[in-house]
């Protein structure tokens, strides 16, 4: 059973409550734990206007109407961890496992290239097939291609020696979303794992200098609003540069088989919250969000969400990457275009670096 945000189902009238927190928040940046937790109490469907509109002010401080695109490539769904939620952990045995070849990893960027992408996203299970000079391998020949695009790895945890190693060949971004900063959450969705083990990831990676995303799954079951507010004050305190936000799915082939998934009202208030409380972090409208609505992107972008991450893995694989069930696999850029610039933004093809990590053109 899930318990997050218990009245987003009522479409109640704004709460003037409601509304001075969202404003408190938007003007500070921050909120004690039990006004954000009235919140997370008490939000109905009739606060989230007011919700968006401040979410969509703060986005504007730095990044305008800009979204930026990551072409996202999987180049490996063998995984040794067990997370329980994720369709293709080692518990899955009905899956077909894949592993890109260079030249198709390779091919997968031109094609990205060719669209004018500029930055990839790089991610596996955590294969340990590919040691550290395989990825390294991979990321020069990525970058031989354009030494100007930004490499993003997202291939889990590793070693303080492989992060350094890895960021020396050119990595410039790690994308290691935390998950549940609830520890007994976490440990109940993480066998064999633990959230020390993942801070000391994120921590370490910060500390090299690379540009980092962390984030969370929504509706997880047995979440509730007080494992929120600790996702909340994790991404709070941390301050990653990137955020990804999404419902957890519930897929047939894992151990949480049989579980309520989350929905995409409860990810919309999580992308609200975490854009007020972060201005400047980049955040992703996820695939999983568009797998729930259709209309998910669009509706991410009103929330405060300013990057998308079209898929580039080779369409004989991508359906195999089977995190959750329906992924959304096609992606036409032109279209993409037009339904952002429809709703007022504007697809930005640059590297979409955090603003902090921008070199200033005088
Ligand atoms: N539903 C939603 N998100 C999932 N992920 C993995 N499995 C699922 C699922 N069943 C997310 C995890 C992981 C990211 C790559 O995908 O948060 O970090």
């Amino acid at each position: 059973m899930c318990t997050i945000l218990p009245n987003l189902n009522k479409k109640n009238k704004p709460n003037p409550l409601i509304e001075a927190l969202i404003k408190k928040l938007y003007i500070q940046s921050n909120l004690e734990d039990n006004e954000m937790l009235y919140i997370l109490d008490n939000i109905t469907q009739g606060d989230l206007d007011i919700m968006s509109h401040y979410a969509t002010l703060m986005r504007f401080k730095y990044y305008d109407k800009s979204i930026y695109l990551r072409g996202l490539v999987e180049f490996s769904n063998y995984c040794k961890q067990g997370c329980l939620y994720c369709g293709i952990s080692r518990h899955n045995a009905n899956i077909d496992r894949y592993r890109l070849r260079m030249d198709e990893i390779l091919k997968s960027v031109k094609r990205g290239l060719a669209l004018g992408i500029q930055t990839f996203v790089l991610q596996s299970g955590e294969d340990p097939y590919y040691t550290d000079d395989k990825l390294v391998e991979i990321v020069k020949n990525i970058k031989s291609l354009n030494p100007q695009c930004a490499v993003t790895l997202s291939v889990g945890e590793l070693s303080n020696e492989s992060y350094h190693k890895l960021y020396e060949a050119g990595v410039e971004r790690y994308l290691l979303r935390h998950e549940a900063a609830s520890p007994s959450l976490y440990q109940s969705l993480h066998q064999g794992m633990t959230l020390v083990n993942r801070m000391r990831c994120l921590e370490e990676v910060k500390a090299i200098g690379y540009q980092v995303g962390a984030g969370f799954m929504v509706g997880l079951p047995h979440q509730t609003n007080d494992d929120l507010l600790k996702d909340l004050k994790f991404v709070k305190n941390f301050s990653p540069h990137m955020c990804g936000i999404g419902p957890f799915i519930c897929h047939p082939n894992t151990p949480l088989k049989g579980n309520k998934s989350g929905t995409a009202l409860q990810t919309l208030v999580m992308l609200g919250l975490t854009r007020l409380l972060l201005p400047k972090v980049l955040l992703p409208a996820t695939t999983a969000l568009e797998t729930l609505d259709p209309l998910g992107k669009e509706r991410a972008f009103k929330f405060g969400a300013n990057v998308l991450m079209p898929n580039l893995t080779p369409v004989i694989y991508k359906n195999k990457y089977e995190l959750y069930q329906n992924k959304v696999l096609k992606y036409n850029l032109e279209e993409i275009q037009n339904n952002i610039n429809k709703i007022g933004y504007i697809v930005d093809m640059s590297r979409g670096d955090h603003i902090d990590f921008r070199k200033e053109i005088l």
